[in-house]
């Protein structure tokens, strides 16, 4: 993303070089794909580079995992049993190209050795107290840093966190690489055997990607809870201030827009349901 003005949109590949608060403005799930235009790998691999570098606890690098699965490279077979556990969610078989996010719990193996290198490439330093030492005796010996030394449900619920940061930048990336995006829900077991993941490892969530066959605006912002019920300032339950004009420079910057449903919409989805043979 830059911070200067958006290129041009191709009219092949969409909006690309948005800035960052036009991407996050612009997201929506997406749910009618072109079936017939395929994704460039190029873009799908600046998706996975986008996830690859975000945060992540203890640098512990390799519990988020993805299996790309392109649907015309795939046999037939297979993706219609991908399908079929995504509950057959038609958005599904309309996208060409799927990421099957992932949640590998043999990760947190990585742990020290990934701690390690943080100290060697001088991102903790010993002037906090870091050392091999300190690792050894108090990081790996505390449950809240070492999810593993402590309760299983806490550790998977942080792995699931790792994931998700992953994913958020997904969603942002494939929206800043002017394709559609969204999230499905599948039958974690089934994709795994699908896919042939090993144990440990759990899908966490599939991200389609393609190119929308509905409008960009998707009938608009979806709605959300207001902001003073989802933030609070100084102590819970005090709700923060939303300040009108930040909101009017985030709707000049393009990242809050027109809430759904705009006008026309119903419309709009009568006639993506009569162009799929779905009803409406
Ligand atoms: C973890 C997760 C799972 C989701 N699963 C589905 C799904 O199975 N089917 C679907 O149509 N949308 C799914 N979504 C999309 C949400 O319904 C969507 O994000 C929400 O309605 C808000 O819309 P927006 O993403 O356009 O802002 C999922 C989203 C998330 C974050």
């Amino acid at each position: 993303m830059t911070t200067t003005q958006p290129a041009p949109a191709s009219a092949a590949t969409g909006h690309t070089g948005l800035t960052f608060k036009q991407a996050v403005g612009r997201r929506r799930s997406i749910r009618f794909f072109k079936p017939y235009q395929p994704v460039d790998k190029g873009k799908v691999q600046k998706v996975l580079e986008a996830a690859r570098l975000q945060s992540q606890h203890g640098n512990a690098v390799l519990i988020r995992k993805a299996v790309v699965v392109y649907r015309d490279e795939t046999d037939q077979e297979t993706f219609a049993g991908l399908c079929e556990a995504m509950y057959n969610q038609p958005a599904a078989a309309q996208a060409p190209c799927h990421i099957y996010w992932t949640i590998d719990m043999s990760g947190w193996d990585e742990l020290k050795p990934s701690l390690l290198k943080l100290i060697e490439v001088g991102a903790l330093t010993s002037s906090y107290g870091w050392s091999e030492q300190f690792i050894d005796d108090i990081v790996m010996k505390t449950p809240d840093f070492n999810v593993l030394a402590g309760d299983r449900t806490f550790a998977e619920w942080l792995s699931a966190i790792e994931t998700g940061l992953a994913m958020g930048a997904a969603l942002l990336a494939a929206q800043d690489e002017g394709l559609g995006t969204a999230l499905l829900t599948g039958q974690r077991a089934r994709i795994g055997e699908l896919l042939g993941m090993p144990e440990n490892t759990t899908v966490a969530q599939i991200q389609l990607l393609g190119y929308p066959a509905e409008g960009e605006e998707a009938g608009g912002q979806r709605p959300r809870p207001d902001f003073e019920q989802l933030y609070f300032e100084g102590r819970w339950g005090n709700p923060m201030r939303r300040d009108p004009a930040v909101v009017a420079e985030l709707e000049d910057a393009g990242m809050i827009q027109a809430a759904a449903p705009l006008a026309h919409r119903r419309q709009e989805i009568r006639a993506m349901a009569a162009m799929f043979g779905l009803p409406e």
